[in-house]
């Protein structure tokens, strides 16, 4: 039986955690689970988890970590993360990363650190575009779609996500550095992390994420 693995994606807001996922979770054949995306789609089916977890989005500000904890072991107990998962977004607390390191007690796992620039962080969340219906991500500069408005995988309409006002980037910002960026001591102090440059060309990016992953994996 395959051992259960579970790889991190950290990073701040807007350092490409979704972007890199969609094509890391093929290459390591790990479902990829993206809390911000289950509490977007929470939020699209109108349930009272997604009405609760709104007003912390829209504000810039942590969902309570309660809320956070239930919706993700919810999640990865289903059946496709029994061989592990692929988290995004998760977790950006300490308070998260304990809960999660108790509940994989025995289960190997590694958290990958993208670094990114403030200033590019901005940049490419105020430019960002993600599709309504498939959640595919475009970048008005880097990653423009073919036809204007138009997601390039499934055709859908391209949106602006209500958090990517430059006052609430500014204030997710902030967030991250209270709340998440102590994750990269704590996963370090316990020999379990590798550091990604993000600031490079997307394709580069994903190059060094899986080398990183794969050197791990096989150890
Ligand atoms: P979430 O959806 O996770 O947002 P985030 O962490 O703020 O990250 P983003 O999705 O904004 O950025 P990303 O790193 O995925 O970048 P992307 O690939 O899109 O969370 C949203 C909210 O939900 C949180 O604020 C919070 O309220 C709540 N939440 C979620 N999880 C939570 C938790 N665990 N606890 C509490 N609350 C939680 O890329 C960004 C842009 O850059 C795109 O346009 C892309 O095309 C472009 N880009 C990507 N890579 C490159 C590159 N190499 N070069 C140039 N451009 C690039
Ligand atoms: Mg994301």
């Amino acid at each position: 039986m395959t051992k259960r693995r579970v790889v991190i994606l950290l990073g701040p807001p807007g350092a490409g955690k979704g972007t890199q996922a969609s094509r890391l979770s093929a290459a390591l054949s790990l479902p990829h689970v993206s809390t911000g995306d289950l509490f977007r789609e929470n939020k699209a089916q109108g349930t009272a988890l997604g009405k609760q977890a709104q007003e912390y989005m829209d504000a810039g500000k942590l969902v309570p970590d309660e809320l956070v904890l239930d919706m993700l072991f919810d999640r990865i107990a289903h059946a496709d993360c029994a061989g592990g998962c692929l988290l995004d977004g998760f977790p950006r607390t300490l308070p998260q990363a304990e809960a999660l390191a108790l509940r994989l007690s025995g289960v190997e796992v590694h958290a990958l650190n993208l670094r990114v620039p403030d200033a590019a962080l901005v940049e490419r969340l105020t430019g960002r575009r993600t599709c309504g219906a498939c959640g595919n991500i475009h970048h008005v500069r880097y990653s423009p779609p073919k036809q204007e408005g138009s997601c390039d995988k499934c055709g859908g309409a391209l949106v602006v996500r209500s958090d990517d006002r430059l006052e609430t980037v500014t204030r997710r910002l902030a967030v991250y550095r209270e709340q998440t960026l102590p994750l990269e001591g704590w996963y370090r102090q316990r020999g379990v992390l590798s550091e990604v440059d993000g600031d490079r060309a997307a394709d580069l990016v994903f190059s060094d994420l899986v080398r990183a992953a794969t050197a791990v994996g096989a150890a």
